[in-house]
């Protein structure tokens, strides 16, 4: 059975094909970077504009040679994200799924990024914890069985990625900034400058980044001849205290549910510091961590397309599903 997944919730215009026989056998990813980037974040109206130009190469891309009636059915994301840009992806799966006669399935772009190790893992299987880390969300969330997610504990404050990238612009560097955090992070050293560790000893699983950020801003301003050896410290010193309070919440999530496998998803598991570190847990805790593809960390379609395949086939009603908010505790 063919599942043609839609992504369109934020910055990224996606499409893919999974076949519950042979996997991913189609994929294209449109990035509109370069668009937001002069404006330091993703600007909603642009991101839908762009998402309305390019949704139909990117189709096509995606589809190279298989028949477009060969699909069997199409998930598109539905929430949560940007309310004109998933408004794109839901119009242009209804389209498809009308013009074909095909069923419809709305998906949970979170459940997408939990789900994504296990189209190339297959020892993996729920239930396994899950550190969930992007631009908009960061929470540990226990994935007991498909459609029953606990979460655990999230961020009450700015997301990881989002810290990432308000850390990145406090240094000059381009959206997103994640990566150009990691790579000045390998030239720097990390105990250069003690930055706080919120909520690291809190007895919950709960985080806190907003602190770490502003002390990383006061620390900055205080510095008045500003060079690229002292940028690389303030990234690693930046980075490993955002890496200690993961991995203490990690372990702590461990302890709680004795779960023996953990995945790392969303954009900021395609860190390889992050990686390392996490990795580094398997032997102290004898548990297996997986991380997916990196080229499924961030937002695609093949992780929409694969929850699709593994939903029940609905007709569907053509009303509109699509939500800015949409808990994974709140499936229904
Ligand atoms: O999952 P994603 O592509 O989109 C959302 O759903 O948010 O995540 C994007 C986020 C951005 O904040 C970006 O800076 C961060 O992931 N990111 C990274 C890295 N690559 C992307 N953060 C840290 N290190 C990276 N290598
Ligand atoms: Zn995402």
């Amino acid at each position: 059975m063919k599942t043609l997944g839609i992504e369109t919730s934020c910055d990224e215009t996606a499409i893919a094909i999974y076949d519950s026989e042979n996997g991913i056998i189609g994929e294209s990813v449109h990035s509109q970077m370069q668009i937001h980037a002069e404006y330091g974040g993703v600007v909603p109206e642009l991101a839908s504009r762009d998402h309305c130009s390019k949704i139909v190469n990117v189709l096509h891309d995606a589809l190279g040679d298989i028949k477009l009636n060969s699909i069997d059915q199409i998930a598109y994301t539905s929430g949560p994200g940007l309310l004109g840009a998933l408004l794109i992806g839901e119009s242009f799966a209804q389209g498809l799924s009308t013009a074909l006669n095909i069923p419809l399935i709305s998906v949970n772009h979170l459940e997408g990024h939990l789900m994504s190790p296990m189209m190339e893992f297959d020892e993996l299987d729920m239930p396994f914890i899950c550190l969930l880390v992007s631009g908009g969300h960061s929470m540990i969330v226990d994935v007991k069985e498909k459609g029953d997610y606990e979460i655990l504990g999230q961020s009450q404050d700015d997301a990881v990625g989002e810290a990432f990238d308000k850390v990145a612009k406090m240094l000059d560097l381009q959206y997103p900034g994640g990566p150009h955090i990691e790579n000045l992070a390998k030239k720097g050293k990390s105990n250069t400058f003690d930055f706080p560790r919120p909520m690291i000893n809190s007895n919950d699983l709960n985080m806190s980044l907003s602190g770490l950020k502003t002390s990383v801003l006061y620390t900055i301003q205080k510095i008045e001849n500003m060079d690229d050896q002292i940028k690389c410290d303030i990234a690693a010193s930046f980075q490993q205290a955002v890496v200690d309070v993961l991995i203490a919440k990690i372990k702590k999530a461990v302890d709680q549910t004795g779960r023996s496998d953990v995945i790392i998803a969303g954009g900021v598991a395609a860190n390889q510091f992050l990686r390392e570190e996490f990795k580094k847990l398997e032997n102290q805790l004898n548990i297996n961590v997986y991380y997916p593809h990196m080229k499924y960390c961030g937002d695609n379609a093949a992780m929409i397309a694969f929850v699709g395949s593994k939903m029940l086939s609905k007709v569907n009603d053509h009303s509109s599903k699509v939500r800015a908010r949409w808990p994974l505790d709140e499936l229904e």
